[in-house]
């Protein structure tokens, strides 16, 4: 059984009993970056990759299990359990290096990354104490990555026990990897993570998310692979989504939810800023359009007995300063984690995006 934790890292000690999940369902992690706001990378390109690629991963894994979780084992022919237990290990391998890669780039806050941070003193100094310097680690990490350009696989920095030091380490698939190395950083080198902008120019790719590393996050995972971590979840929760967990709702939870009794269905309330509103083309159905800064005009329609779901693009500040506010109101309000871009990683169905409701709109 998995133990997640609700947003993004796993250290066992903060995980509570009621944040197990059910065997067969891993959860979606929320994109911490923001997608709009990187160095030379896009956003479709970003999102695309987030929702197909990595929610793919995920949900190519949930279905692994729920087969696995019904199979006969002692009658099922051994060439089926090789077939299921080989393709688990890719799904889930893809699942954990893409949630690393994700999370080891830039985009908090309403900022655009400027490409100019430098490790945090404590992986710095680790970088020169095993490959000489930072700049030296970068050059050899980089052209193990563009060496990979026209295959496939990922480059890879962790941490080993057994070595005790860091390694830069190639893998040609999702499953290559060091035993008992830790990956503190990951970068996607299938054709997937950049043709989008780049077609064949890997290298030119390879150097722009060097370019858009969260070297906070990054040195928040070494000081956690080496035992030194402490309140490190704070690098992990999206920009300005609520720190509660009870004003929080995952996509999958939502799903389970608005699929369940009629009567314990929340309102749906979709939340996008107005220069955001080109961004959108779909949304859930059955959710009102609303711009945040029309509140006061839109709260009184809410109804005060029902739960009350509010989504934005990725569940940053735009639903988690509403929800804020709601639940300051008095409201059953949760913000859906990850905003409607988790929703489609988990494959949640959409309808076109209906903007009538939008104040400031015609
Ligand atoms: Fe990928």
């Amino acid at each position: 059984m998995d133990v997640e934790k609700p947003l993004s890292i796993p250290p066992a000690q903060f995980i509570s009993p009621a944040q197990f999940a059910q065997p067969e369902s891993l959860k979606v992690r929320p994109l911490l970056l923001k997608p709009q706001w990187m160095n030379g990378l896009s956003e479709r390109l970003l999102v695309s990759h987030y929702e197909n690629n990595y929610g793919g991963a995920v949900r190519r894994l949930n279905a692994i299990r729920a087969r696995l979780a019904t199979l006969d084992w002692a009658q099922t022919p051994v060439f089926e359990i090789n077939g299921l237990k080989r393709e688990e290990l890719i799904a889930a391998s893809s699942v954990i290096l893409h949630e690393i890669y994700f999370d080891s780039l830039r985009g908090h806050g309403d900022n655009p990354p400027s490409g100019a941070e430098e490790p945090p003193a404590g992986l710095a100094q680790a970088l020169e104490r095993d490959f000489g310097g930072v700049k030296t680690w970068r050059t050899e990490f980089t052209s193990m990555a563009k060496a990979l350009a026209g295959g496939s696989g990922w480059a890879i920095l962790a941490w080993s026990e057994r070595f005790g030091r860091l390694i830069n380490h190639w893998a040609a698939d999702h499953t290559h990897n060091l035993p008992g190395a830790t990956p503190i950083l990951a970068l996607d080198m299938y054709e997937h993570a950049y043709h989008i902008d780049f077609g064949a120019k890997a290298a030119v790719y390879v150097d722009l998310v060097m370019a858009n590393l969260n070297w906070e996050r990054i040195g928040a995972r070494y000081r956690l692979a080496i035992g030194e971590g402490a309140d490190e979840d704070k690098f992990f929760l999206p920009y300005g989504a609520p720190a509660q967990e009870e004003a929080r709702i995952s996509a999958e939870e939502l799903k389970a939810t608005l699929e369940g009794d009629n009567t314990r269905r929340p309102v749906l309330l979709d939340l996008c800023l107005p220069r955001d509103l080109p961004r959108r083309n779909d949304m859930l159905a059955g959710a009102t359009m609303h711009a945040p800064a029309a509140l006061s005009r839109w709260v009184e329609e809410l109804p005060r007995d029902r739960p009350i779901a509010v989504y934005c693009i990725c569940g940053f500040q735009v639903s988690g300063t509403a929800v804020t506010e709601l639940r300051r109101r008095g409201y059953d309000a949760r913000a859906l984690v990850g905003g409607i871009t988790a929703w489609h990683a988990i494959g949640g169905a959409t309808v076109p995006l209906d903007t009538s409701t939008y104040e400031g709109t015609s």
